[in-house]
């Protein structure tokens, strides 16, 4: 690595990147190179983790609200929002304020001192959830290890198994992927780590069978989203909550995806009535910045002992007053009332949609403004390309479904705009 980065990356400060008039070129040593396209640099430098297709998947540049521009100047309406990130759309002006007078004042402290905006983002988070204490890390994966770690810690020596679901996702840190009940996420990065059994989701039964004396604790999205958007049954999640208080294991609610406001409430489990012992939440907490939080129940926090855990940018000032910005705008009056309805109406269009092509859709599901469309076919990937060829971002998941994650400010006549886009890819039957 030595040899080569002398070698070739002469410049200090690697380049500076600029655009003229849509060209766009590099420094190097104060000379300016031509630039190659954005596909052609990633197809060089970049390690190649992610599928995106140079002929296919747009450079997007800009955003404001429910839309977003490529380096075209094509418009979109943004349905993936981030894969859940953008609740209140890009660039909210809330967020973007509160980002800019914190980027002036304090850009980072570390972790070895105090600092306002991490402490009122604590209070705020356990104000309005079942939780007594919070703590901060910089993603879903993060927030996830951190639960995975306090829940053996809360009853270490005696258990240290979790319990998830098949086809939940957790995130890719070597734990969380573990706790991940999907295979395909698992191979090659054998050997794992042990103490994590996989029961059927929606099934409590199977939950029942595995758990024993060593289950420290049952760990469920309650409504998967990578997975395909599965919503929890009420009997099951209210069956889980009676079983780990049988049992003495924790209960984990990971909301990366389906917290904040995404299903019509602040948190998804506020729908059946049933409170976790550990939540955790990331994606659309910093508006657009990276920041996770885990939040537990006081008794259960008291675990962590100063040193057992910690993050070097988790709780970061500037991620935390953009969270900050994010949870006043959920909070106020109306918002997640307005997010149920618009949800319903959504749902509506997305079961009208069932109904007019069964022998395309399978089923419409979801909860909210996380929604899908299961198909019979393995058409997701088409699905997805026309709408995007038509102005219109979806996400498709495997190959038979499509996910649908509006920002929660989407109108009535974004939503309309989208299942229109929808009909018209479903109608040429794709
Ligand atoms: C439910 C859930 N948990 C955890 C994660 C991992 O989050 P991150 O990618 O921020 O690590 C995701 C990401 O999709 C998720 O959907």
């Amino acid at each position: 690595m030595g040899a080569e980065a002398q070698g070739r990356r002469a410049a200090p400060g690697a380049a500076a990147v600029r655009r003229e008039a849509g060209l766009g070129y590099i420094e190097l040593n104060g000379k300016r190179k031509a630039m190659t396209s954005v596909e052609e640099l990633e197809a060089k430098y970049m390690i190649n983790t992610y599928n995106r297709q140079q002929d296919r998947t747009p450079v997007l540049v800009r955003g404001v609200g429910c839309r977003v521009w490529d380096d075209r100047g094509r418009e979109y309406l943004d349905f993936v929002g981030g894969l859940a990130v953008n609740l209140l759309g890009h660039c909210h002006p809330r967020v973007v304020e509160a980002i800019r007078r914190q980027a002036g004042e304090l850009l980072h402290a570390s972790n070895l001192y105090y600092t306002r905006p991490q402490a009122e983002l604590a209070q705020v988070l356990v104000e309005h959830s079942a939780a007594g204490r919070a703590f901060f890390a910089n993603s879903g994966a993060e927030a996830n290890e951190a639960a995975i770690k306090l829940a053996r810690k809360y009853h270490h020596p005696r258990r240290y198994k979790i319990i998830t679901a098949q086809r939940s996702f957790h995130g890719r840190t070597l734990a969380t992927v573990t706790a991940t009940g999907q295979p395909k996420y698992q191979q090659g990065f054998a050997p794992l780590p042990e103490g994590f059994l996989h029961a059927c989701f929606n099934d409590l039964a199977s939950f029942e069978q595995l758990v024993d004396g060593e289950t420290a604790a049952i760990m469920i999205e309650p409504v998967q989203g990578e997975g395909g958007v599965h919503v929890a049954a009420p009997s099951f999640i209210r069956g889980l909550r009676e079983l780990c208080d049988r049992s003495g294991a924790l209960l984990i609610f990971d909301e990366v995806q389906c917290g904040l406001g995404r299903t019509g409430k602040l948190w998804a489990y506020e729908h059946w009535g049933v409170s976790p012992d550990i939540l955790t939440a990331a994606k659309g907490l910093g508006g657009g910045l990276p920041i996770g939080a885990m939040l537990a129940r006081s008794e259960v926090a008291a675990a962590f002992k100063p040193g057992d855990h910690a993050s070097t940018f988790g709780g970061n000032p500037v991620a935390s007053q953009a969270a900050l910005a994010v949870l006043e705008v959920l909070l106020e009056d109306s918002f997640l009332e307005e997010v149920r309805q618009k949800g319903g109406l959504f749902m509506a269009g997305l079961q009208r949609l069932a109904s007019l092509f069964p022998a395309l859709v399978k089923e419409a599901r979801g909860l909210g403004f996380m929604a899908a469309l299961e198909l019979h076919e393995p058409l997701a990937g088409a699905v997805q390309q026309r709408c995007q060829d038509r102005g219109l971002l979806v996400n498709a998941i495997g190959d038979h479904i499509l996910r649908f994650l509006p920002p929660l400010i989407a109108g009535e006549a974004e939503l309309e705009q989208a299942l229109a886009i929808l009909e018209e890819v479903l109608s040429g039957q794709v």
